[in-house]
């Protein structure tokens, strides 16, 4: 697939258009950053690692019933996907308390959510991507009733999926990012699912095998990246 110009160039990827109006491809590239943009890095393989991982996840959620965006891989770290409108949303479910939920409100670190709980940030830079609710978000006109609980529903089936799968790798979810499309009417998953966009703890050690790792020096971020991704996707390194 020909690579044509470049769309829309985010902190870590590149949207490039095709031939095909239809479809985009979307590179990973090697940047890093953290605390909206205030800390950058660049480190050869990490945009592979996350290609990789969301490529395996991607698959894992169309195996298991729900639409995404990703289509296959082009290269090693660029998938083609299916064009779609962007929804300015940030859903994120939590399992643990961690991070930005630690800070605003009285959790301590690690407290289990059971139900999860789903917070839903609106995806703008500029504002620092405020935390909203549903009538807010549909009051901006970002999304319809019926489409919020859609995307709460497959939010919660798509933690339900991916818990259980890493759990299997020895990894807890304490929480991660989804963002959705819309190609035609309807809604996918979109984006990317990667250590970039997750929190993922070692089952035994709660060691950060993901952002936090580079947000808060606390060690090698390619190799704990190295590390999620030959228990998520094993298959590369053979
Ligand atoms: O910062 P916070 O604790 O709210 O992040 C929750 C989860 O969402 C983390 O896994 C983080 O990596 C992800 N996230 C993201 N992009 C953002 C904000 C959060 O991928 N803009």
């Amino acid at each position: 697939m020909i690579r044509g110009e470049a769309l829309y160039s985010g902190k870590a990827k590149t949207v490039y258009a095709t031939p095909d109006p239809r479809r985009y491809i979307v590179k990973f590239r090697d940047d890093v950053t953290a605390g909206d943009g205030a800390k950058k890095a660049s480190m050869k393989g990490k945009g592979y690692y996350n290609a990789q991982i969301s490529a395996k996840l991607f698959k894992l959620l169309a195996d298991n019933g729900i639409s995404t965006h990703y289509i296959k891989m082009v290269s090693e770290d660029e998938m083609l996907v299916h064009a779609c409108n962007m929804i300015k949303l940030e859903v994120i479910p939590r399992n643990y308390a961690a991070g930005s939920i630690v800070k605003k409100y009285e959790f301590p670190e690690g407290k289990r959510f059971d139900p999860p709980i789903i917070v839903m940030d609106y995806k703008n830079d500029a504002a620092h991507d405020p935390m909203l609710n549903d009538d807010i978000a549909i009051a901006l006109g970002i999304v319809t009733e019926k489409e919020l609980r859609k995307i709460r529903k497959v939010s919660l089936r798509v933690n339900e999926i991916l818990q259980k799968f890493l759990d299997e790798k020895g990894l807890l979810l304490p929480d991660f990012k989804l963002e959705f499309g819309k190609v035609d009417k309807k809604i996918v998953v979109a984006d990317e699912i990667s250590p970039d966009t997750m929190r993922l703890w070692k089952k035994d050690t709660h060691q950060s095998l993901d952002k936090d790792v580079f947000r808060f020096d606390k060690g090698d971020l390619l190799a704990a990246y190295e590390e999620a991704a030959r228990l998520i996707a094993p298959e590369i390194f053979k």
